[in-house]
């Protein structure tokens, strides 16, 4: 058993270092991942980063500062918008599923870290919990100012534009009283009726109609051209405050009725209620509601009502301690499995897909849901004809969970297993240890048709304009077979299609040849190599520089390359080791279709550069210092010459500096020395 002692100060400084050291990294890393797209470690490794600063934080919460990685929720902000920083982090909430885990999760930890009796009641405020997007309002003199999305919880993006849409939102407050600045929080949101309109003019676009929703707000909220959002018509209702100047509450419910005199929407469900059997009994009220209501709605969220208690209560982990997210079973509804399809991937994997009695899962039509595989469909005992219960979680593809047996008449049929492909008649083959029933012929015409989408799409070689509607043409019209005869297309190709100017063949013929340069990341990924991800194709580009090496490698080699296991190892060896695959590639690169990754000189950036610390660090220790200063091809040296190139001064520098200054040498202070490594 471990004895825990108080900390000594040197074990609270060191802890004190190595947060800020992780911050350092992790900040790093996410600018890499989100920002440049190009991370230099793998999830496992960042997780571990992430893990060892949040255990710090733990045992030091002291040293937890609203800019630590641990506090951010979420991605960070693409490009295009403006970024806006919260005036105070957007946090997300904890979720309870059932009952019983709002009484443990909310109350009785409320309790406890209040040190009040199990008898206690507490006032609650309990909200629907709207699905859709998070947003903050500003509201200067009562004006509408700015409005961002939630983003990565500290920065958003600007939204302004698209928020003033709104037409249920004031751009001005009115009545008495109003605040000289607030800032507040509510989610936008579709009605049900908004999102069938908006699908519906898409299908008579020929666009393809939004999932949910959700999907359909994100999408309208974050339109560059605000006139496009204008015709969606979103609505909010808003929930939270954030930094409020001149005025003040004194709890939730206080604040939602003053918020609301002042114009602002707020959900007309919004109850309060003493104590927890009033928040259980509200989401059994509302679950039972949300089929009928006009939005959806995806649980209740609880909140303690008196701003003081949640003030006291805080917040860990990125989650106030004093709400919780109560969220519902999914929904089901139930109708007729009318036929079974075999769908071909591209990877040959044939998936049973039910094809079903079109059915509205809360305001969703469903028509098509994935029996996942041959397995579990026997096990569930599907067959053609059966009732069944479908289910629409969130934001994935609906599924049939079960079906209803007491429905069956006995003209049901069962559906083995297919013997051979649907599209290709090839053989079909199981590989042990794998549920897939996996199409092998070579030529099949639906995984080649799959496969050419993939490389064209946008993750992999991204040709501008070949999207599947151009493929589809091009399959038909026997110009292409392989991805490599992609690159043998002419323009009087293209010009066979039914409808294609001058222009627009053009425009494809630059695109396919553009593609040529492009990253070796991509192209990897764009091969389509079983288990071969975006992530996966990053790290092996980085690992191996061009694909005449990856072709090279062994299982055990690629087992060494980190995200690389055995499986996947092995899959890139079967796909390179197929003469198909070869002759396929070997025809790429006679088209010139070659990328490789350019060669860091040796050493990296600061190739032959020597750096020399003194002082007290304080934001670093000088072993991360030194480790960083190699990653990046530079050398550290104890004592300063002539030949050194830095000197990286900390508190108290003495003698060194001095000599350095006198050698006219480049001083650099911790923050100076963090941004010539990129790690500001
Ligand atoms: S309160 C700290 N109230 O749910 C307070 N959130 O899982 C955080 N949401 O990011 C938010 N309805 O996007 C709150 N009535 C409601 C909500 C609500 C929907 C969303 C919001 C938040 C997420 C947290």
């Amino acid at each position: 058993m471990q004895l825990s002692l108080p900390d000594t100060v040197e074990q609270r400084l060191n802890a004190e270092i190595r947060v800020s050291e992780l911050r350092i990294l992790l900040e790093h890393h996410n600018r890499l991942y989100y920002q440049s797209d190009a991370p230099e470690i793998s999830d496992s490794e960042y997780d571990e980063l992430f893990r060892e600063l949040t255990a710090l934080e733990e045992q030091h919460p002291e040293l937890v500062t609203p800019d630590s990685p641990t506090q951010r929720v979420g991605g960070a902000p693409v490009a295009r918008f403006r970024t806006v920083t919260h005036g105070m982090p957007m946090l997300s909430l904890e979720n309870a599923f059932n009952e019983d885990e709002i009484r443990t999760k909310l109350d009785a930890r409320i309790k406890k870290e209040l040190g009040l009796a199990d008898s206690a009641v507490i006032s609650y405020v309990c909200e629907p919990k709207m699905d859709g997007l998070a947003v903050e309002l500003v509201y200067e003199q009562g004006v509408l100012t700015v409005a961002s999305t939630r983003g990565d919880g500290v920065t958003g993006e600007d939204v302004t534009q698209n928020i003033r849409t709104i037409r249920g939102l004031p751009l001005r407050l009115t009545g008495e009283a109003v605040p000289a600045r607030m800032e507040i929080r509510g989610e936008v949101f579709l009605s049900l009726d908004a999102f069938k309109q908006i699908n519906q003019a898409r299908d008579e676009n020929g666009e393809a109609p939004f999932v949910n929703p959700r999907n359909a707000a994100a999408g309208s909220l974050r339109q560059l051209d605000p006139r496009i959002t204008a015709r969606r018509p979103l609505s909010i209702y808003c929930y939270a405050p954030g930094l409020v100047e001149g005025a003040s509450f004194s709890s939730q419910h206080e604040f939602l009725q003053t918020v609301s005199r002042w114009g602002i929407p707020v959900n007309p469900l919004t109850r309060q209620v003493d104590g927890v059997d009033g928040a259980v009994a509200y989401y059994h009220e509302m679950n039972g509601m949300r089929e009928s209501l006009p939005y959806e709605i995806d649980g209740t969220v609880i909140k303690v009502d008196s701003f003081q208690l949640q003030q006291e209560l805080g917040e860990k982990s990125r989650a106030p301690l004093w709400a919780i997210a109560c969220k519902f079973p999914p929904r089901q509804a139930e109708t007729l499995l009318e036929d079974i399809l075999l769908s071909v991937g591209r990877t040959g994997v044939i998936t049973p897909v039910a094809q079903l009695k079109p059915v509205e899962i809360s305001g969703v039509t469903v028509s098509r849901a994935t029996l996942h595989n041959w397995d579990e469909m026997a096990a569930k005992d599907i067959r053609i004809g059966d009732t069944v219960i479908v289910e629409r979680a969130g934001d994935v593809i609906p599924a049939v969970v079960r079906v209803v047996p007491e429905r069956r008449n006995g003209s049901e049929r069962a559906v083995a297993p297919p013997l051979s492909c649907p599209e290709c008649g090839s053989a079909v083959v199981r590989i042990a240890g794998e549920v897939a029933i996996r199409c092998i012929g070579i030529s099949c015409p639906q995984q080649i048709r799959e496969s050419i989408k993939h490389f064209a799409s946008r993750g992999a070689m991204d040709i501008e304009g070949l999207g599947d509607k151009v493929v589809e043409e091009l399959l038909s019209l026997g110009l292409v077979r392989t991805v490599a005869d992609l690159y043998r297309l002419t323009k009087d190709d293209f010009m066979l299609f039914e409808r294609m100017g001058d222009k627009l063949a053009s425009n494809l013929l630059a695109a396919v040849d553009a593609s040529k340069k492009c990253d070796l990341g991509r192209y990897i990924f764009a091969l389509g190599i079983r288990h071969v991800g975006e992530r996966t194709a990053k790290s092996l580009a980085q690992a191996y520089g061009s694909l005449a090496n990856l072709e090279k490698a062994t299982v055990e080699e690629l087992t060494s390359v980190r995200d690389i296991g055995a499986t996947v190892a092995q899959s890139i060896v079967i796909f390179f080791n197929n003469p198909h695959n070869q002759a396929v590639i070997n025809q790429l690169r006679e088209y010139g279709v070659d990328p490789a990754v350019v060669v860091k000189t040796i050493g990296g950036p600061l190739s032959g550069k020597n750096f020399v610390f003194t002082g007290t660090l304080t934001r670093f220790t000088r072993d991360f210092a030194r480790k960083q200063v190699e990653n990046q091809g530079g050398n550290v040296v104890a004592s300063v010459s002539r030949k050194t190139d830095y000197l990286v001064a900390g508190e108290e520098a003495g003698s060194k500096l001095l000599k350095a200054g006198e050698l006219g040498i480049s001083v650099l202070g911790e923050d100076e020395f963090l941004n010539l490594l990129e790690l500001h």
